[in-house]
C-alpha cells in the first residue's frame, strides 16, 4: 500500500479520502513540521501533501526518493521550487477554484474594516471608554462610487472586482492580459500599474508571488497612491515591501491598509502592529469551513492520482507527464 506524508492536520474530508487509498503518515502536532521532520517524512513516503509553510526545494526533492508528487494545500505555490520539480519529473498540484470567493470576500472584509475603522471602534466599545455618540468620532472613507484598483485579475482578482457591482465603483485593473469579463460586466479599464495607483481609492493585490512581483508595491509605488487611498493585500506578503508600508502608514502617504499576508510570516515588520490605520488578519482569507474542506478534498484527489501514476487534476507542471 502506498504511503502519503501529510505535513500537518487538514480537514478530515481530505484525510478520510486519502485513508481510503493509502496509508497516511500525519504530523500529529498542530504546527508546521521542522526541516528535519520534513526531510525524514518525505524520505519514507510515496506522495506528499504539503502546506504553504513547507519549503519544498531541491534538498527535499532529493530526499523524497520514492515520492511520485507533491500536492500543495493552497492555490499559491511559491513555497515549491516548481522548475526544480519539473526538472526532476515530479508533478506538483495546487487547489484552484475552491477558495476564490472566500479570498475575494476577505479582501472586501478588510476593505470595509479599514475604511470604516471597525477594529478601532470595536476596541473602544469593549474598553467601556465610549462616551456616547459624537459627530467627529471614527470618521472613515467612503466606498460607494469610489474607484477600485485591482492588481491581478486571475480567478480571485476577477471575483473580487465582480463583487463591487452593488457599490457602483469605477474599476481599474492592471494585468498582463485584458480581462474581457471585467470589461464587459463592469466597464473596467485596463491600465498600467502606476496609473492605477495614482487614481484608485482602494488598491487590492491579487497577483501570485514570483520574482517579477516581489516588492511590486514598494516605497515608490506607495508614494504614487493618493493620501486618502487604502491598500488591501490577500495575495502574498512579499508582493508588498512591508517596511516601506509601515513608513507610508505612519507618514500619511496612504490612509490605511488591510492585510491578510506578511513578508516573513508569522512575523510582522517592526511597527506594523502599533498602527491604528491598519487591519491585520492572520492569513485566513481561505479559512471558511467549506473552502478548507474543499481544499483538503482537492489536495487529496491530486495526491491519490499522483501516487497511482495518473495525471493530477490540478497539475501545475503537466509537461512531466509528456516524457
Ligand atoms: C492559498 O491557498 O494560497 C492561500 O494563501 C491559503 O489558503
Amino acid at each position: 500500500m502506498s504511503r502519503a506524508f501529510v505535513t500537518r492536520r487538514i480537514p478530515d474530508a481530505g484525510l478520510d479520502l486519502l485513508r481510503q487509498h493509502c496509508e497516511v503518515v500525519l504530523n500529529q502536532e498542530d504546527r508546521p513540521v521542522t526541516r528535519e521532520e520534513l526531510l525524514r517524512g518525505v524520505a519514507q513516503a510515496d506522495g506528499v501533501l504539503c502546506l504553504l509553510t513547507d519549503r519544498i526545494d531541491g534538498e527535499v526533492m532529493a530526499a523524497a526518493r520514492a515520492v511520485k508528487g507533491f500536492a500543495n494545500f493552497a492555490v499559491g505555490f511559491d513555497n515549491i521550487d516548481l522548475p526544480e520539480a519539473t526538472r526532476r519529473g515530479l508533478p506538483v498540484s495546487n487547489t484552484p477554484g475552491v477558495l476564490t470567493d472566500a479570498t475575494a470576500e476577505m479582501a472586501w472584509t478588510l476593505l470595509f474594516a479599514v475604511a470604516r475603522r471597525i477594529v478601532e471602534s470595536d476596541a473602544v466599545m469593549r474598553s467601556g471608554r465610549w462616551p456616547g455618540w459624537g459627530p467627529l468620532q471614527f470618521l472613515g472613507g467612503d466606498v460607494t462610487g469610489r474607484t477600485l484598483g485591482v492588481v491581478g485579475t486571475g480567478r480571485i482578482g476577477q471575483a473580487f472586482a465582480l463583487k463591487s457591482r452593488g457599490f457602483e465603483m469605477p474599476v481599474l485593473y492592471a494585468d498582463e492580459r485584458p480581462n474581457e469579463t471585467l470589461e464587459r460586466e463592469l466597464g473596467a479599464r485596463r491600465t498600467d500599474l502606476e496609473t492605477l495607483l495614482r487614481n484608485a481609492d482602494f488598491v487590492s493585490i491579487h497577483v501570485p508571488l514570483a520574482p517579477a512581483t516581489r516588492h511590486l508595491v514598494d516605497a515608490r509605488a506607495l508614494r504614487c497612491m493618493k493620501p486618502t487611498a487604502y491598500l488591501i493585500n490577500t495575495a502574498r506578503g512579499p508582493v508588498v515591501d512591508e517596511r516601506a508600508l509601515v513608513e507610508a502608514l505612519k507618514e500619511g502617504v496612504i490612509a490605511g491598509a488591510g492585510l491578510d499576508v506578511y513578508e516573513d510570516e508569522p512575523r510582522m515588520a517592526p511597527g506594523l502592529a502599533d498602527l491604528a490605520n491598519v487591519v491585520l488578519a492572520p492569513h485566513t482569507a481561505s479559512a471558511t469551513i467549506t473552502s478548507r474542506d474543499n481544499m483538503a478534498l482537492k489536495a487529496a484527489r491530486n495526491l491519490i492520482a499522483m501516487m497511482a501514476g495518473q495525471p493530477a487534476p490540478d497539475c501545475l507542471n503537466p509537461q512531466v507527464y509528456q516524457t
